[in-house]
């Protein structure tokens, strides 16, 4: 009978043919690369130089509720704090996706708690990656340090953003780790192939606070440089999934991008609240009343093309579970 294996210890990463394996050659690449490219090592971005603090911080077409007519007719000042609150927002979403869904599974992958993750080129990419993420949360925590003192957030307070509780949620549902581990592996999977899309939206903006840009930038530079690590990563796990775990995995997978994609809405209930933003419930609720996740804004292909090398696209699970979540 074929068992869900449970722990590291059950994976015997001796049994199978890697070698022919073409994502550990890239694996390995992207580990021999990662010294020349990684934002870390460099020292010449300095926030305080740049900061002008007559530049929006942040674009407003990203608020939720930018077209509605209660935001379009208040004041210039309630306006540029809900940019900066924007800011604020999508940095420390960031430091979340970093610190509660990326850096994890990479703790997994380095503890060997999923399958032929023993292997020293992928513990290797694992840390490098860790290490990438790490700057990430230090460079977005600085920029926002920043912002709060010059714009007077320093006492916003932010709940929970929904991507990381809708995971958590799901992981709350089962009871088994190695379920719990594959949710957090999809999530990472997931966020990975979005995040530089999400940061290419403030990286090549004009017109906005200098110093957020370029922060974004560099982030961006990393993700790109290192955003085919997950994908490859899951080609190594995943054919050495039990029919039970692949079966698993092939159900959670679509479920983090409409989780990516959410606006988020009780965060911004809650720092509009904080800022006193004029009749913001009511800009809120008709943003809920109207809410609908538009995966039409997203461009999942990469998701479905690994899917799709994975072979979860031609099981009959996999198919269910991309058609249900509106990906196929
Ligand atoms: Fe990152
Ligand atoms: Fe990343």
């Amino acid at each position: 009978m074929n068992m869900p294996k449970t722990s590291s210890n059950d994976y015997d990463d001796s049994v199978g043919e890697v070698s022919d394996n073409q994502s550990f050659e890239v694996l390995e690449q992207l580990a021999e690369h990662w010294e020349l490219r990684a934002g870390v090592k460099k020292k010449e971005l300095n926030p305080e130089i740049t900061f002008d603090a007559h530049a929006p911080d942040f674009l407003p077409e990203l608020l939720p509720f930018h077209n509605h007519d209660l935001f379009l007719s208040a004041d210039s000042q309630a306006k540029s704090k809900a940019l900066s609150c924007g800011w604020v927002a999508y940095n420390e979403k960031t430091i979340d996706i970093e610190s509660y869904i990326v850096s994890p599974s990479c703790l997994d992958i380095l503890y060997g708690r999923l399958p032929q993750t023993q292997n020293s080129i992928i513990k290797w990419t694992a840390s490098e990656t860790l290490t990438d993420e790490a700057y990430h949360v230090l460079l977005v925590t600085n920029t926002c340090r920043i912002t709060r003192q010059r714009r007077g957030l320093e006492t916003l307070k932010l709940p929970t953003f929904d991507l990381v509780r809708f995971m958590q949620r799901e992981m709350a549902m089962v009871d088994e780790e190695w379920k719990k581990r594959l949710i957090n592996l999809a999530t990472a999977t997931v966020s990975e192939v979005f995040v530089s899309d999400y940061l290419s939206l403030i990286a090549d903006a004009e017109h906005i606070q200098p110093i957020n840009r370029l922060t974004t930038d560099v982030h961006r530079k990393d993700e790109m440089a290192h955003s085919s690590i997950f994908k490859h990563l899951m080609k190594v796990i995943y054919p050495y999934l039990t029919q039970k775990e692949q079966d698993y995995l092939a159900e959670i997978l679509p479920k983090p991008v409409s989780w990516f994609a959410s606006q988020e809405l009780d965060v911004w209930e809650s720092m509009l609240s904080q800022i006193r933003f004029p009749n913001y419930q009511e800009m809120i609720a008709d943003c809920r009343s109207e809410h609908i996740v538009n995966l039409g804004r997203i461009d999942y292909s990469g998701l479905t093309t690994l899917a799709d090398e994975l072979g979860i696209l031609r099981s009959q699970r996999g198919q269910d579970s991309f058609g249900e979540a509106g990906l196929q």
